[in-house]
């Protein structure tokens, strides 16, 4: 790997340090401990947790993640460890000094349950940043907080006075400009590290026609979609974000991505870092090592040796 010596991938998110920019979306392959222990040891650049709430959930009745050509459908329904696990976890991913950030995900059922969460992580070591999911689609009856303005204000105002450590939102995606403008006017008030574009495209309905039936048994087979199906929705996300946020608060890309060329759109659209879920989800932990090396060449030819050579530099006809 000649090129792995001239170019860099490194990156920051916030004052968070990342040798390497790829790492996992939260929900892909980073649930248990072999899961976190697989992501520390493979090319990924940080380890993000599976987005947990205070009490072990089972999920969603199964089957709840089904492949396509085009991408993915799941309805996971938080399937998690419960808090404690992902706090100790903290201490074990230390231990393994492997370099990367341990960045966990948090998703209370409630108001009340995110303030708790996020009050225990703030204590617990180990842990370098801390992401918070506004946007999972997948929970019967309950909305996602993301398209609730007035909510995530709410939300906002409880948690960020209590973050220690760099706090970031997942986002759900948005597709009206008039959203992106005032969801960016929400975020530019609080002292956010970073925001991830894209959640799911929630409540696709994805079929077979031989069978004539759904292919994931919650919510009858509606679920959020991801892979191909949402690129240029996730590309759409982080530039609009990138353009509209304070320059402060970084853009994680999320959305997409199976090749370099894929996470060199997110970066040229604005992303500080790219996660990676359906394609982590199909090729498991060699992924990181081939986008890696894959994006690598792609700037190499161009000429670029840091990732700041292009960040956000799309051009417009
Ligand atoms: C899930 O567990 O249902 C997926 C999580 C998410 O989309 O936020």
């Amino acid at each position: 790997m000649e090129n792995s010596t001239t170019v860099s991938l490194s990156t920051q998110i916030g004052r968070v340090a990342l040798p390497v920019c790829l790492y996992n979306a939260s929900g892909a392959r980073c649930t248990t401990a072999q899961d976190l222990l697989a992501l520390a040891q493979s090319g990924a650049g940080a380890v993000l947790s599976k987005s947990s709430t205070m009490q072990f959930r089972e999920g969603n009745p199964a089957p709840r993640y089904y492949e396509t050509t085009l991408g993915s459908i799941n309805s996971m329904g938080l399937p998690n460890l419960g808090h404690e696990f992902y706090g100790q976890h903290a201490q074990v991913h230390a231990a393994l000094q492997s370099g990367k950030p341990y960045i966990v995900s948090v998703s209370g059922l409630s108001l009340e349950e995110n303030v708790s969460l996020i009050g225990f992580y703030n204590e617990a070591a180990g842990i370098d940043a801390i992401e918070l999911n506004l946007s999972c689609p997948n929970l019967p009856g309950k909305p996602q907080t993301g398209y609730d303005f007035e909510q995530v204000q709410h939300v906002l105002d409880a948690v960020c006075p209590l973050a220690k450590q760099p706090l970031g939102v997942k986002l759900p995606p948005y597709f009206d400009i008039v959203h992106f403008e005032q969801m960016a006017a929400i975020l530019n008030r609080y002292p956010l590290a970073f925001v991830t574009c894209i959640n799911s495209v929630g409540n696709g309905l994805v079929i077979d026609a031989h069978t004539e039936t759904v292919v994931i048994k919650p919510k009858n087979g509606f679920g959020g979609l991801g892979g191909d199906y949402v690129k240029p929705t996730a590309l759409a996300n982080v530039h609009a974000f990138y353009r509209l946020l304070r320059p402060e608060i970084g853009v994680i890309g999320c959305g997409g991505v199976k090749t370099g060329q894929d996470a060199f759109e997110h970066i040229l659209c604005g992303a500080v870092a790219v996660q990676i879920g359906t394609q982590l989800m199909r090729e498991d932990m060699p992924v990181f090592a081939r986008i890696a090396y894959e994006l690598q060449t792609i700037m190499q030819q161009k000429g670029y040796t840091r990732l700041e050579d292009f960040r956000g530099k799309l051009r417009y006809l």
